[in-house]
């Protein structure tokens, strides 16, 4: 019934989180200081880690969402993105910066940060909570990320499984139970 009885362990704690979330939006308003960048969450996943992040910033900043999915090739070439939801700012000249929940593959934001490139962007970084390194096919790394994580099933903080534990408050692993029930 409740949400907690489906998760294995905690892998990250609330407290952990935020020293993290803190930690990266100290480097970020250090290295855009006297720029307005553009934060681009990438939904839905993204949204709890953006939110935190955009409020320990302390320089201006203009944030926006996509709804993105890879078509699942790393190899090809920019634009291979389908586009759900777009952003509604214009990016030509604007220094972005990504804001991902986790990255697996990597197709997504390969394709992502291409497609931004293609638009004119001035810059284009990612900023990424969650790493599964191991799992990394396409040629993309997170100029800020939280933490390195093994290939495990992990859900909270905005991240889901079949959309759910998307609210809980911290990062944890998800029972094999319940994806193989
Ligand atoms: P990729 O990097 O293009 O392979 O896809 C990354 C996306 O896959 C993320 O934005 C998540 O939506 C999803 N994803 C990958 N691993 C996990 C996980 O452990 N839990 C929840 N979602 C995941
Ligand atoms: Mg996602």
């Amino acid at each position: 019934m409740y949400i907690e009885n489906d998760v294995e362990r905690v892998l990250l704690t609330e407290r952990q989180i935020k020293e993290r979330v803190d930690d990266i939006a100290r480097r970020i308003s250090e290295q855009y200081k006297g720029s307005y960048p553009l934060f681009i969450a990438v939904l839905k996943g993204s949204f709890v880690f953006c939110s935190d992040l955009l409020r320990a910033l302390d320089i201006p900043v203009q944030a926006d969402f996509m709804s993105v999915s890879s078509y699942g090739e790393s190899s090809v070439s920019s634009g291979r993105v389908k586009i759900m939801k777009d952003s509604d700012a214009d990016v030509k000249g604007r220094d972005v910066v990504i804001v991902e929940d986790i990255i697996d593959t990597g197709n997504t934001l390969y394709a992502l940060k291409n497609l931004l490139l293609q638009r004119g962007a001035n810059s284009v970084k990612i900023c990424a909570l969650l790493d599964k390194v191991s799992r990394r096919t396409a040629d993309i790394s997170a100029d800020y990320a939280g933490f390195e994580i093994e290939d495990e099933f992990v859900v909270g903080y905005g991240l889901d499984y079949a959309e759910r534990y998307r609210n809980l408050p911290y990062i944890g692993v998800l029972k094999r139970s319940v994806y193989e029930k």
